[in-house]
């Protein structure tokens, strides 16, 4: 129950349900289909692809599961947590084929990777099972699936990055969208299956991310977040035929996509700590419509931890760039993730991680209790040695730890005036309005007789708090 309360908001639980993109002409499609995305914001915005390459084909979304042709679910093997959540939804969807024996299931994403083949013996009413980097297959993997085979591809690339399929926005405000620029990871941290699922680190042609977020934006998106595992080793080397030949860094495409309109603003995440450079630091300080927000997890604060983790930097280490952040743009919001528990960790680790926490003054923090994922280096080289009930407990403190920065943080901002991008209503009243200042904080404020509609940016007076929202008021 404590870690679900602190998982992240598109973490395992939260639906992502497809609406139809041509709900208003039920003849456009013959076929149908239904997908649900579990875990981080990039298995959100592959949905998108799916959505895109199934279209292509014919098939329209839908959010009615019961009329639905096949159904798809885009999983996450993080914790071992998520994947129990993605087993306990696939026994609904059985239910359902069970009534309606054509259906097609198919099961996509990190957990598919993991699984494999092993899946169809283990569930046994999956029809598909489809990695992360082959979803361009699904076409043929769907017409293999309808004629009776058990479909399945699970080829990791090395150069996929869907880079010219131009993504259906599922469950959109029409304000907000997330851009993938790169896939895959690299790092090996001991404790992280991604790099097993998600494959070699490649980024993704600089162009058609700056085309992606023009198009948005011509659409009335008015926020784009560029999604990768570790945004800034993004390394685009045009090829020799393109016009531009020199390689492209974050910082650079960060300049690029800033430079689309001031109206539109620019996220990213995640960074590593290790690889976040002064070049990005200063690019965001120059320019208003990058955000002033970093999610920098830490996950430890023991050095000794830290190095078991493979994470390559030391408690200090980690603070010294939190303060590099802090001279360059004071008024930087810093989220981070961390992991209660990891192999060997001892009361003094964790007073450590306690410490770190509180010179970090976050403002919010994705907080986790350490789950041994099959395969990881650290599974092989480690033993899960710290108690449940252990991990649980120092896992409440860290959240603890973590309501009382977020309320401090919040407070600091009382009399404070922002700039907030309007995003809609606010989840409990008509009335209200909900948006987000740049450091990524949410605000309310009352409507009133304002003009203003969603897109629109407005100055906002904080006047009150709470630990997790600022409420406040439109100031002229
Ligand atoms: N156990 C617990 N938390 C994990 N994370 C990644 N792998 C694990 C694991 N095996 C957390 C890290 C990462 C976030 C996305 O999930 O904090 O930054
Ligand atoms: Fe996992 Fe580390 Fe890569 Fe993040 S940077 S995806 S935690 S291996």
């Amino acid at each position: 129950m404590l870690e679900f309360a602190t998982e992240k908001l598109q973490d395992e639980g939260r639906q992502g349900e497809a609406f139809a993109p041509f709900e208003n002409d039920p003849n456009a499609y013959k076929r149908r289909f239904y997908i649900e995305s579990y875990g981080c914001q990039m298995n959100f915005a592959d949905s998108e692809i799916v959505a895109s390459v199934l279209n292509g084909e014919g098939f329209g979304a839908t959010r009615n599961l019961e009329e639905a042709d096949l159904i798809f679910i885009n999983t996450c093997s993080i914790r071992e947590k998520a994947e129990q959540t993605v087993r306990k939804r696939l026994t609904d969807f059985k239910k359902i084929k069970s009534r309606k024996p054509a259906l097609l299931i198919g099961v996509l994403g990190c957990m598919a990777e993991r699984l494999k083949a092993k899946f169809l013996e283990e569930e046994k009413l999956v029809d598909i099972v489809v990695g992360p980097d082959a979803y361009r297959n699904l076409p043929s993997l769907v017409e293999e699936a309808e004629s009776g085979q058990k479909a399945v591809n699970v080829l990791l690339s090395r150069d996929e990055t869907y880079a010219d399929i131009s993504p259906v926005r599922l469950n959109s405000n029409g304000i907000t969208a997330y851009v993938s620029i790169m896939r895959g990871c690299n790092n090996m941290c001991s404790f992280c299956v991604v790099p097993f699922t998600r494959g070699r680190e490649r980024s993704r042609d600089a162009g058609s991310i700056v085309q992606e977020c023009t198009d948005l934006f011509n659409q009335g998106y008015r926020e784009v977040t560029l999604l990768g595992q570790n945004v800034d080793s993004y390394y685009y080397l045009p090829s020799a035929e393109e016009e531009n030949t020199i390689p492209v860094t974050f910082a650079m495409l960060l300049e690029k996509v800033a430079a689309i309109s001031p109206l539109l603003r620019v996220r990213f995440s995640t960074s590593h700590p290790k690889d976040i450079t002064d070049e990005v630091l200063h690019t965001m300080a120059r320019h208003e419509n990058i955000c002033n927000y970093i999610h920098l997890p830490v996950q430890s604060g023991s050095s000794r931890i830290l190095q078991l983790m493979n994470r390559t930097y030391t408690h200090e280490w980690y603070l010294g760039k939190v303060k590099r952040i802090r001279q360059i743009i004071p008024d930087c919001g810093i989220s981070s993730d961390i992991i209660a528990g990891f192999c060997t960790e001892t009361e003094e680790d964790h007073q450590e991680t306690l410490q770190v926490m509180e010179l970090s003054r976050y403002d919010m923090s994705y907080m986790f209790f350490y789950s041994e994922r099959p395969g990881t280096l650290a599974h092989r080289r480690y033993r899960d040695d710290v108690p449940e009930e252990i991990k649980k407990r120092r896992l409440a403190e860290i959240v603890a730890l973590q309501n009382r920065l977020s309320l401090e943080s919040n407070q600091r901002d009382l009399g404070k005036s922002f700039r907030v991008l309007i995003e809609g209503d606010s989840k409990k009243s008509e009335k209200d309005w909900m948006g987000r200042n740049s450091q990524n904080k949410v605000i309310v404020f009352p409507k009133e007789n304002h003009p203003y509609q969603k897109g629109d940016y407005v100055q906002v007076r904080v006047d009150d708090c709470t630990q997790a929202t600022l409420l406040g008021k439109i100031i002229l």
